[in-house]
């Protein structure tokens, strides 16, 4: 597995990656009206503006983008973490979370947090991430603050 960061010139290939997985994945939690702001945030012109002030990793199979994952070493604020259906339940999202989890120890962070969707919650709890509280409506798209502290 080749994990490498990632910089503007990948927006088109991730914006793609997140909203098939999206729409074939997350869809199953949200139904087709519930992924729409799942979509919108993730179009290439705001994938273009999150990869230039978020240091974000790319893993790659043979020469393709298959996950992806994104940190914001000011905040340690986790996003995007996506990896295509077809190459899912393989320790992709795993080893990008633990990437991310070691760049934000050297940037000496004691905590990271994010916003998990329904889907990804039950991954999240079994790499120790807890839940900040009840889960946020925001425009009618449901999502649960999380948070990890790290060693
Ligand atoms: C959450 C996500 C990033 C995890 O990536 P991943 O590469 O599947 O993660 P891993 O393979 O490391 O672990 C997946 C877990 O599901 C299990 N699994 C087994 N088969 C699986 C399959 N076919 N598909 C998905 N998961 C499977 C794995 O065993 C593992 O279980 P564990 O928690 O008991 O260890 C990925 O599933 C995803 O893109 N989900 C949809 C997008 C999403 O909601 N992202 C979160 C945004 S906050």
């Amino acid at each position: 597995m080749s994990i490498r960061p990632a910089g503007e010139q990948d927006a088109p290939a991730i914006s793609k990656l997140i909203q098939r997985t999206v729409r074939e994945v997350n869809v199953r939690d949200y139904g087709e009206e519930g992924i729409a702001p799942l979509l919108e945030w993730n179009g290439e012109t705001r994938i273009r503006e999150a990869l230039r002030s978020m240091e974000f990793l790319a893993c790659e199979k043979q020469g393709q983008i298959v996950g992806v994952g994104g940190l914001d070493t000011m905040s340690g604020y986790l996003s995007r973490g996506y990896v295509l259906p077809e190459w899912q339940g393989k320790g992709i999202g795993t080893a990008l979370l633990e990437r991310l989890e070691s760049i934000a120890r050297s940037h000496r962070m004691q905590e990271v947090h994010l916003d998990a969707t329904l889907t990804s919650t039950r991954f999240l709890e079994r790499r120790g991430y807890h839940p900040l509280g009840e889960r946020v409506a925001s425009n009618g798209f449901h999502y649960i603050p999380m948070t990890k502290r790290l060693a």
